[in-house]
């Protein structure tokens, strides 16, 4: 009898495997992390076989913890990290380098070169999204251009280019299928989000073979089937696929517009449903794929924040101020307040809305009073600073009425973070009860698509709420917390400049 779903959510730092029920229950789950490669000032790098096994390895020890056996899988879902960038050797199945990061820096100099090409708008237009180094297609040209041999190769169509999902279904169903999902397509900046299909002019424009490109499906769909040995002898729908924001928005619920959700991964991605309407944003938000079902495509505006809880890991793993980022509340909640101290985290330039690929890191107001306690405090304060950032933009644009922002991810554990993320923002934020959000959305997909749930009503059902922080800070307070934030903001855009 089936019943469960596996969901594999390859994520930037780690890789999971989690089992659901009927009920979108968690069974079990079972984690690895990834390593990530450092090897000059601003890259970031990961190894696509790490990654492939990783996953083999999570896969095996959460049914082996279960007891479930693998004939009981109804679907598979895979989500991942998005815009990391594979491309591999379509006869060898060898990646002809590692994977780019999504964080990584190396393009820089490639879009700047766009940008004085005049490119920007043809891109946003098209794709919906800001020219940076952020998104795959500098990293794929990058790749091209600097693998001995490649840019001919892909042209003698012996070369396969995919995100995460799509390497990850390629080596699942031993090389049958070579295909991804809209909401992935939509972060390459090569998916013209209008159209629905990969834009000719910018393959021209950039010199990119089509033959390269995976084939786009609705997100649920029977993508693939796994291939026997790697899957205990069972051919096993892969009938899921989604970036993992996107799939996290799904897995809230959160599929009326105006509906809003923050991740508090390493990044912080803030995501709003605008329904089956594009909306052009003015002021930096990115415009992309929220999910597509039969064949409709709804769309959301999204914030990205480059660092959120990765400002966290930083704390203890270079400056040594905090032993585990678990106690970070702990320490946080020694001293008051942050003693008027603002800590800007932008290591890896500055995302939504400002879009500064150079910018550095930077803190202001420190006295001789000042203890790691505060410096912990700021960091945490930077995280709601950075989403209020995009959430006013989002009610700029969109003026959809706001009611609730739900968040999940590591650092929605931190009460102090979400009581202040409350209160810079005004509006109430609930933790999602169940913490596999972006996990559960995937699996929902994979469901969808074999049965398991009939439709999205049954779905809707599923939901259940979670704890609400109710912002308890005068607005004048608010107001003048927030104008200190804004001016750390304008002096690390010009220290950088
Ligand atoms: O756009 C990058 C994002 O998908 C990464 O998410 O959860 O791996 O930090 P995460």
């Amino acid at each position: 009898m089936k019943r469960y779903i596996l969901a594999i959510d390859q994520g930037t730092t780690s890789t999971r495997a989690i089992l659901f029920d009927k009920n979108g229950q968690v069974v079990k789950k079972s984690q690895q992390r990834i390593p990530q490669y450092y090897p000059h000032p601003g890259w970031v790098e990961q190894d696509v076989n790490e990654i492939w096994n990783s996953v083999l390895a999570v896969i095996s020890e959460c049914l082996g913890k279960s007891g479930i056996t693998a004939s009981e899988i109804a679907g598979i879902g895979i989500t991942n990290q998005r815009e990391t960038t594979v491309v591999w050797d379509k006869k060898t199945g060898q990646p002809i380098y590692s994977a780019i990061v999504w964080q990584s820096k190396q393009t820089t100099s490639l879009t700047e070169k766009w940008r004085n090409q005049g490119y920007a708008t043809l891109f946003y237009e098209r794709t919906g999204l800001v020219l940076d180094a952020y998104f795959s297609a500098s990293k794929l040209c990058w790749i091209l251009d600097h693998v001995e041999g490649a840019r001919e190769k892909a042209k003698r169509g012996e070369l396969l280019f995919g995100t995460i999902d799509t390497w990850l279904l390629w080596k699942l169903t031993d090389g049958e299928v070579h295909a991804t999902d809209y909401t992935n397509a939509s972060r390459t900046m090569l998916f013209n989000i209008n159209e629905g299909k990969w834009d000719d002019e910018i393959l021209r424009r950039l010199d990119i073979p089509k033959s390269l490109l995976p084939e786009v499906h609705d997100n649920a769909h029977i993508f693939g089937y796994t291939a026997p040995h790697h899957f205990y002898e069972q051919k096993i729908p892969i009938s899921g696929m989604a970036g993992d924001q996107q799939a996290s928005l799904f897995g809230h619920g959160m599929l009326e517009p105006g509906m809003l959700k923050s991740t508090y991964g390493t990044g912080a991605f803030i995501m709003m449903n605008t329904g089956l309407e594009r909306i052009y944003s003015r002021c930096g938000l990115l415009t992309t794929i929220a999910y597509v079902l039969d064949g409709e495509i709804h769309y959301a505006l999204e914030g990205s924040v480059f660092i959120a809880g990765s400002a966290i890991q930083w704390l203890k793993d270079n400056l040594e101020i905090l032993a585990d980022a678990k106690v970070s509340e702990e320490e946080a909640r020694k001293v008051k307040d942050t003693n008027g101290v603002y800590i800007v985290p932008s290591f890896t330039g500055l995302g939504t809305p400002y879009w500064n690929e150079k910018v550095r890191g930077s803190i202001f107001g420190l006295t001789r009073g000042t203890k790691k306690e505060h410096l912990i405090r700021a960091t945490l304060e930077s995280i709601a600073y950075q989403t209020r950032d995009v959430i006013d933009a989002m009610n700029h644009e969109a003026q959809l009425p706001l009611s609730i922002l739900r968040v999940d991810g590591g650092a929605a554990n931190n009460n102090l973070l979400l009581q202040f993320q409350a209160n810079i923002l005004g509006l109430n934020v609930e933790r999602a009860p169940i913490f596999e959000t972006t996990a559960l959305g995937v699996a929902y997909f994979a469901g969808l698509a074999v049965g398991f749930w009939n439709n999205i009503e049954e779905i809707k059902q599923l939901n259940s709420t979670g704890r609400i922080f109710k912002s308890n800070m005068q607005e004048e307070e608010r107001e003048k917390l927030y104008r200190g934030w804004k001016k750390a903001i304008e002096a690390t855009i010009q220290f950088s400049e």
